[in-house]
């Protein structure tokens, strides 16, 4: 869970006209000061990210990799420390080509070298472009570099975009090698990149059914240490209200998928906050066991409304039903035998959003939903205790 700069701030590298903007020193301790300040770091947002437009346009004369000088005139280590003396983390951005897709240095040839320069600088998160280089090369470059991180014996974590670049499976059948990704990287963008509105969002959350429908692999890989990405939350940004920003936060818990807003955390709404920070969703979403949700089933082929479900390391169920029609309100149902709920067949539960308990659920869970908009449940098994215990 964190926070990247790119979703919201881009390449935006215009400090004379845009101070409280730019991709600068300024913006990474503003954030980091907003994180603590608005209750974020307690909530677990706790890597701040750098994504890409932070280099110089040239390497140094010993060839190590080298910041922007005016935008981050007292260096990488400078912001490490900040965040660290915080206990926040520090995430960084690099490219596995020649160039990063904003036109900057790339590591191509230069991998252990960068690994150590990003170990020497305190980096806590690294995230991998493709860029500039040759998908077909990505399965010897990426498990190179992470031998790399790995060599420099600081622990970092490892975000890949290697499967962004290769053909789509949904649209081509494309075998991504989930095995591969699981042993090498900690976490991967599977997809196109996400943008502020509901369009993208929707594409996003369809194609994720989509790919749970075509392999097993993309949803048995996923575990502690190895999560699918579909890439940043957008709540918080113009483009989408506050129902598609809960859509979002709840899917995302659904998918086991990081958190990682892309937004301006020093201007949000009290609502997006409240999304944001809601400790039950998030809770669904770090779940220690790290299973990726099951797809139950689609309407109008995964474009109108889904369920998921996902299985809980105490025995309860997290059940989500997305109506992803714009305007219609509908009436979704779920018969209780096509749920994994196990040797429990009546369960007591708590939609998360609203809060609302019932008890003695059975026979069928239905919802009625308004457009563009999710319901979210928290199943527990009424005769287990303990587990009951644990959730409410
Ligand atoms: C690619 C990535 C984005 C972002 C930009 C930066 O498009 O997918 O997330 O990092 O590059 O240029």
């Amino acid at each position: 869970m964190g926070w990247l700069s790119w979703e919201r701030f881009r390449c935006n590298t215009d400090c004379a006209q845009d101070p409280a903007n730019c991709i600068s020193e300024r913006l990474f301790v503003e954030t980091a000061d907003s994180l603590i300040l608005g209750g974020f770091q307690s909530a677990g947002y706790n890597y701040v990210i750098i994504d890409d437009c932070w280099l110089a346009k040239e390497r140094d004369v010993h060839g190590k990799l080298q910041p922007d000088p005016h935008r981050f005139p007292r260096g990488m280590p400078a912001i490490a420390r900040y965040l660290h003396e915080r206990e926040l983390k520090f995430g960084i951005y690099g490219d596995i080509g020649t160039k990063t897709c904003g036109g900057y240095p790339g590591m191509a040839g230069h991998l252990g070298r960068d690994a150590q320069t990003y170990a020497d600088w305190g980096v806590d998160y690294l995230k991998v472009d493709g860029c500039y280089a040759d998908p077909d090369s990505y399965n010897k470059t990426y498990p190179a570099l992470g031998a790399a991180l790995n060599a420099t014996g600081r622990p970092i974590v490892y975000s890949c975009s290697w499967p962004a670049y290769l053909p789509d499976p949904v649209q081509t059948g494309f075998q991504i090698p989930y095995e591969a990704l699981r042993r090498h990287c900690n976490l991967w963008r599977n997809w196109v990149d996400i943008q502020s509105d509901w369009a993208s969002l929707k594409s996003i959350i369809v194609f994720w059914a989509k790919a749970s429908l075509l392999s097993e692999g993309f949803t048995d890989v996923a575990g502690p240490g190895a999560f699918n990405d579909p890439d940043m939350l957008i709540i918080g940004n113009e483009g989408i209200t506050d129902d598609q920003a809960a859509l979002q936060m709840g899917a995302w818990a659904m998918f086991a998928a990081p958190l990682l807003m892309g937004n301006d955390v020093r201007n949000l709404t009290v609502a997006q906050q409240a999304i944001l920070l809601n400790r039950d969703v998030i809770a669904i979403n770090q779940d220690p066991v790290g299973h990726q949700g099951a797809l139950v089933k689609c309407r109008g082929s995964c474009e109108e409304g889904q369920i998921w479900q996902r299985r809980l390391y105490n025995g309860d169920l997290a059940v989500a039903f997305f109506n992803l029609n714009d305007a219609a309100t509908e009436r979704i149902c779920v018969d209780w035998n096509e749920l994994a709920l196990g040797e429990y067949t009546q369960r007591k539960g708590m939609e998360v959003f609203t809060g609302t308990v019932r008890h003695n659920l059975g026979g069928e869970l239905c919802e009625e939903l308004a457009g563009t908009s999710i319901k979210l449940w928290r199943l527990a098994a009424v005769d287990a205790v303990k587990h009951a215990a644990a959730v409410f």
